[in-house]
């Protein structure tokens, strides 16, 4: 058990337990508010992460703090933000399960750090190893379920939305959801979006 933050994050960027340390420029370890209560979780570095050691930098990390934006969020000051594997695969394939399992316990020690109320999957890959292994994101994005005491939610991937842009008014719905969800539980104060512009 690691005693703190930091020294998680220092046997982290040394992490040696799968293969994707072969290809990496850095482990992409998290960023955000260690404070924060709502935990964004996305898939794994691609190659703009690997070069700057910091998850959702490139495209669709741009998309992604423009939808926090539009609900009146940010990425430093009201929610983390870290990977299944903290490693890029190469080519972006998706990770393989040994990858994510061996990956997962840096993601369940940051968890136990930050104590989320709420832990949103960003993308399919996500969803399926956080919420359910045969959760489908086209029907079941945007829904509240609860496990272990932690209300989990998922949406359609960044990057997704950046290829199929008629998918996005529906993934800003899941976003004003989850801004709702975090007024009732007193994470952010009361604010209305009432013409908030799909980003
Ligand atoms: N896609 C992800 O799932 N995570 C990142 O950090 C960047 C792109």
């Amino acid at each position: 058990m690691y005693q703190s933050w930091e020294e998680l994050e220092k046997n982290c960027l040394c992490c040696e337990k799968c293969q994707l340390r072969e290809g990496r420029t850095q482990v992409v370890f998290g960023v955000g508010n260690r404070h924060a209560r709502v935990l964004f979780i996305g898939e794994g570095p691609g190659e703009q992460e690997d070069l700057q050691g910091k998850p959702f930098v490139g495209r669709s990390g741009q998309y992604l703090d423009k939808q926090l934006a539009a609900v009146g969020l940010s990425r430093d000051k009201d929610v983390y933000i870290a990977n299944i594997v903290k490693c890029r695969p190469p080519q972006n394939r998706d990770p393989l399960p040994e990858e994510q399992d061996a990956c997962i316990t840096w993601l369940r020690a940051q968890t136990a750090f930050l104590r989320p109320k709420i832990i949103v999957c960003l993308g399919r890959i996500a969803a399926m190893k956080i919420i359910r292994p045969d959760f489908k994101i086209t029907k079941e994005h945007g829904v509240f379920f609860e496990k272990g005491g932690v209300l989990m939610m998922a949406t359609l991937h960044p990057a997704a939305l950046l290829r199929n842009p008629a998918s996005k008014p529906g993934a800003f719905e899941d976003y004003l959801r989850l801004r709702e969800k975090m007024e009732q539980l007193g994470l952010v104060a009361p604010e209305t979006f009432p013409d908030a512009p799909c980003p």
